[in-house]
C-alpha cells in the first residue's frame, strides 16, 4: 500500500495515518515531525525550517524533498508508506512522482481528507502533541487516559507554536494558496479518493479503510 495523505492543516491526517500504519504495517513518514525533529537536533535542515514554520509558512521544496528521497533510501518504505504532509506544493509533487519511478515504484492512492475551516480552527487550538513520540490528542475530542501524559509512551503533551492563532491562520492561507491545487493534479491522474473528515475518528477511519481497500 503506497498512500499520499492530503488535506488542510488539522484535519486529522497525521492520527488517521498513525492508525492505519499501525494496522496495516506502513511506514508512517510525516513531514512536520521530521522538520520537527531536524530543529531540535539543530541540524541545518532544521535551522532552516524553524522560522518558517513558526510563522506557519512551507519550508523550501528543496529541504523537504532532500529528507523524503533520504527516507526513501531506508529498507522499510518497500513494505509500503504513507507520506502524511507530503508534497504540499505542484513541484514536491512531480519531484515525488520522480522519486518513485527511480524506486520502481508507483502511488496506489492520495486520500484527500477534507473538512470546514472552523472544524480545523477547533482541532488545532485544542490539539495536544507528545514532545517524545509527537502523537496528537485533543482536549475535548481525543483525550489522553492520564491529562498530560502521551498513552503510547508517556511523554508530556504540549501545544505546538504553529498551533497559534496567527500561525494557523497562515497555515490555512498557505494551504489555500499552494497545496491546494493537488487535488486538482492527482484527480487529472485519477488517484484521489475524498474523504470526509468532518466526523468522529472512528468513523473517519472506517470510511478511509473503505477507501483504500
Ligand atoms: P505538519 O506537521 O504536517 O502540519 P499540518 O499539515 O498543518 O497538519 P497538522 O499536523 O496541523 O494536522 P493533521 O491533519 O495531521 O491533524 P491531526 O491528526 O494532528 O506541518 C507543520 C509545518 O511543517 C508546515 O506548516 C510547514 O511549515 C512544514 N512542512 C511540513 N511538510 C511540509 C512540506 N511538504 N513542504 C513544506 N513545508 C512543510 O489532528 C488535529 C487535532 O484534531 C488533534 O488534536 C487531533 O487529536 C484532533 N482530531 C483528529 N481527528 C479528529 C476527528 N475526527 N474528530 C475530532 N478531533 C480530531
Amino acid at each position: 500500500m503506497r498512500l499520499v495523505f492530503l488535506g488542510p492543516p488539522g484535519v486529522g491526517k497525521g492520527t488517521q495515518a498513525r492508525k492505519l500504519a499501525g494496522a496495516r504495517k506502513l511506514a508512517h513518514v510525516a513531514t512536520g515531525d521530521m522538520l520537527r525533529e531536524a530543529i531540535k537536533s539543530m541540524s541545518g535542515a532544521g535551522l532552516k525550517a524553524q522560522a518558517l514554520m513558526e510563522k506557519g509558512e512551507l519550508v523550501p521544496d528543496h529541504i523537504v524533498i532532500e529528507i523524503v528521497e533520504e527516507r526513501f533510501s531506508k529498507g522499510d518504505m518497500k513494505a509500503g508508506f504513507i507520506l502524511d504532509g507530503f508534497p504540499r506544493t505542484i513541484p514536491q509533487a512531480e519531484a515525488l512522482a520522480a522519486i518513485l519511478a527511480k524506486q520502481r515504484m508507483a502511488l496506489g492512492r492520495v486520500v484527500y481528507f477534507d473538512a470546514p475551516d472552523s472544524v480545523l480552527v477547533t482541532r488545532i487550538s485544542g490539539r495536544r502533541t507528545c514532545k517524545k513520540c509527537q502523537a496528537n490528542f485533543h482536549v475535548a475530542f481525543v483525550q489522553p487516559r492520564r491529562p498530560g501524559e502521551c498513552d503510547h509512551c508517556g511523554g508530556e503533551l504540549f501545544q505546538r507554536r504553529d498551533d497559534a492563532e496567527d500561525a494557523v491562520r497562515e497555515r490555512l492561507r498557505v494551504y489555500k494558496e499552494q497545496t491546494r491545487d493537488l487535488v486538482g493534479y492527482y484527480t487529472e491522474r485519477k488517484l484521489l479518493v475524498r474523504i470526509a473528515a468532518n466526523q468522529a475518528p472512528d468513523h473517519v477511519f472506517a470510511e478511509l479503510m473503505r477507501a483504500v481497500g
